[in-house]
C-alpha cells in the first residue's frame, strides 16, 4: 500500500483529472476507465480514495488555478500541459484544502514529476508548491473582493464567472450566495419506489429497518435520504430493482406529463432512462414507449436496467433527437434536453469547466431543433413536457417562447404542487426549483401541448 499511495496514487488521480478535462468525461466515467487498469488488494480503497480527490478537486478547482496563478510567473496553469497542471492541483489541494502536511504533499507530486518528466520540471513544481505553501488566499481573497466582487465570488465558491454573474443578476446578490454555498453542500440522496414492485410506505419501512432514515416529499413515489448506516445502492432492493435514486426535481417530470394507460410515448433525449422508467412505471407497462438518444453506450445501459426494473414497455432507439421520425405520431413526448447541466453542479462539480458561451449556443440550438421535431412527433391535441437541469433563462423559458412563437406549441398552465415559477412573460406558468431552495438540483419544467 505505502508504494502503491505514494507514487501510483497521485498518477491515477492526475489521470483521471486528465480524461475528465480533454474529453469531457463524467467523473464517475473516467473513474471506472481508470481503475479498470488497476488490480490488487487495496484497489477499492485507492477508487475511494480516488473519487473523494477527483471529486473535491473538480469543486475547488477555481480556487485551486487562482492559488497556482498567483504563484505561477510568465504563464498560467491553464497553458501548461493537462497532466502536469493537474499534478500542481493535486499538491495544492492535498496542502490547502486537505490538510496533508505540505512537504509531504510537494515530495508526492514531485517524485511523479520527476519520473513522467525530468529533473527541471520536478524543481519548477517544487518550488512553485514551495511558494503555494507560503501563499495566504484568505488575505488575497479579501483584496480581490475590494476589486471585483463577482471576481471574487467566483474564486471563494469555485464557480465559473458567467455562473455567478448569472446567479446575482436573476436571483439578486444574496440569493446568489445561498446557491453558491449549497452547491458546495455535500449531495442530497432521493429514492423513488418501483410500483412494479413496492409501495412507498414498505420501502420506507424496509430503509428504516437497514439504517436509512427517510422523508416524505412533494413527490409522493420519492423519499427523501435523511441520514444512513448502509448507502442506499448497497441494500438488497436496490439490486432487486425494487427501487430507483433519483434526483427529487427529476421525479416530477413524468407526473406533469400525466400518462395514461395504454398510450404511445415518445422520450426524445432518454439515455440513462430516469423519466423513461418512471413513465414506464407509471403505465404499468401498458402502450409503448419509443425512448430515443444517441449515445449507444448509454442506451445499452439503459437496456441492463431495464430488465432490473421489470419494464417491457420501452422500445429503445439509437438515433439524433433532432429528426427523428416514427411510423405515426405519439400521444405524449418528454424532451428532456441536452443542457448546460448547470443545475447538478453539487452532484456532478466537474460539469462546471466543461461549458462555454459558444458550447451553450450550440446546445440551445440542438433544444431548439429538438422542440420543432417534438411538434412534428406529436398528434393534434398531444401534450410534451420540456425539461432541464439548468438554471439558464436561454435555455428555459427562451426557449418555451421559441417553442410558442417560432414552432406554433401552445404553453399550458399546469398546476405544479411545488416548486418556484420561473421569469419572462411565460414565468408564472413554468417550474424552477433551486438547489438552494429545494435541496435538489436546480430543475426546469414548462408543459406544453400541440393545439
Ligand atoms: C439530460 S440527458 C437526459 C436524461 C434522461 N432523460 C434521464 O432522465 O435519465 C440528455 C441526453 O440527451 C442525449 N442527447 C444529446 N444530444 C442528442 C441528440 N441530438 N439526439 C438524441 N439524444 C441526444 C445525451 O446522450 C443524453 O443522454
Amino acid at each position: 500500500m505505502e508504494l502503491f499511495y505514494r507514487v501510483g496514487f497521485h498518477e491515477l488521480v492526475a489521470d483521471i483529472l486528465t480524461l475528465i478535462g480533454e474529453r469531457e468525461l463524467s467523473s464517475k466515467n473516467a473513474l471506472e476507465r481508470t481503475f479498470r487498469r488497476v488490480s490488487g488488494k487495496d484497489r477499492e480503497k485507492a477508487r475511494g480514495l480516488a473519487h473523494a480527490y477527483v471529486f473535491e478537486i473538480e469543486k475547488w478547482r477555481a480556487k485551486i488555478d487562482f492559488i497556482a496563478n498567483s504563484v505561477l510567473k510568465g504563464s498560467r496553469i491553464e497553458e501548461l500541459e493537462p497532466y502536469l497542471a493537474n499534478l500542481i492541483r493535486i499538491g495544492i489541494f492535498e496542502m490547502k484544502f486537505r490538510g496533508t502536511p505540505p512537504g509531504i504533499a510537494t515530495d508526492s507530486v514531485v517524485r511523479v514529476v520527476k519520473e513522467r518528466y525530468d529533473l527541471s520540471r520536478a524543481k519548477f513544481v517544487n518550488a512553485l508548491l514551495r511558494e503555494a505553501e507560503a501563499f495566504d488566499v484568505d488575505a488575497a481573497l479579501k483584496k480581490l473582493r475590494e476589486k471585483d466582487r463577482l471576481e471574487y465570488l467566483s474564486i471563494k465558491f469555485s464557480h465559473p464567472r458567467w455562473y455567478v454573474e448569472y446567479a446575482v443578476e436573476v436571483l439578486g446578490y444574496e440569493n446568489a450566495v445561498r446557491l453558491l454555498l449549497s452547491n458546495n453542500r455535500p449531495q442530497r440522496y432521493y429514492v423513488r419506489v418501483n410500483p412494479l414492485k413496492m409501495d412507498v410506505d414498505s420501502l420506507r419501512d424496509y430503509l428504516e429497518d437497514h439504517g436509512v432514515r427517510t422523508a416524505r416529499t412533494p413527490v409522493d413515489d420519492v423519499l427523501k435520504i435523511l441520514d444512513y448506516r448502509t448507502p442506499v445502492a448497497r441494500l438488497e432492493w436496490y439490486r432487486q430493482g425494487k427501487f430507483v435514486i433519483q434526483d427529487l426535481a427529476s421525479a416530477y417530470v413524468a407526473h406533469v406529463l400525466e400518462p395514461e394507460p395504454g398510450e404511445r410515448i415518445l422520450d426524445l433525449a432518454a439515455a440513462p432512462g430516469s423519466k423513461t422508467f418512471h413513465v414506464a412505471h407509471l403505465m404499468e407497462n401498458t402502450g409503448e414507449i419509443v425512448a430515443v438518444d444517441y449515445s449507444l453506450e448509454r442506451l445499452s445501459r439503459m437496456k441492463e436496467k431495464m430488465k432490473l426494473l421489470g419494464i417491457k414497455n420501452v422500445r429503445l432507439v439509437h438515433a439524433d433527437g433532432q429528426n427523428f421520425r416514427d411510423r405515426e405520431r405519439f400521444d405524449r413526448i418528454i424532451l428532456d434536453a441536452p443542457c448546460s447541466s448547470s443545475g447538478t453542479y453539487r452532484q456532478f462539480p466537474e460539469v462546471k469547466w466543461h461549458f462555454n458561451e459558444e458550447k451553450i449556443r450550440r446546445v440551445i440550438n440542438v433544444q431548439r431543433n429538438m422542440l420543432r421535431n417534438a411538434y412534428e412527433n406529436l398528434r393534434d391535441g398531444g401534450e410534451m413536457t420540456y425539461s432541464t437541469c439548468s438554471i439558464r433563462i436561454d435555455e428555459d423559458e427562451e426557449n418555451v417562447l421559441f417553442a410558442i412563437n417560432r414552432v406554433g406549441l401552445e404553453l399550458l398552465d399546469y398546476d405544479f404542487s411545488w416548486g418556484d415559477r420561473g421569469f419572462l412573460e411565460v414565468g408564472d406558468k413554468v417550474f424552477r426549483a433551486w438547489t438552494h431552495r429545494h435541496d435538489c438540483n436546480s430543475f426546469f419544467i414548462a408543459k406544453m401541448k400541440r393545439g
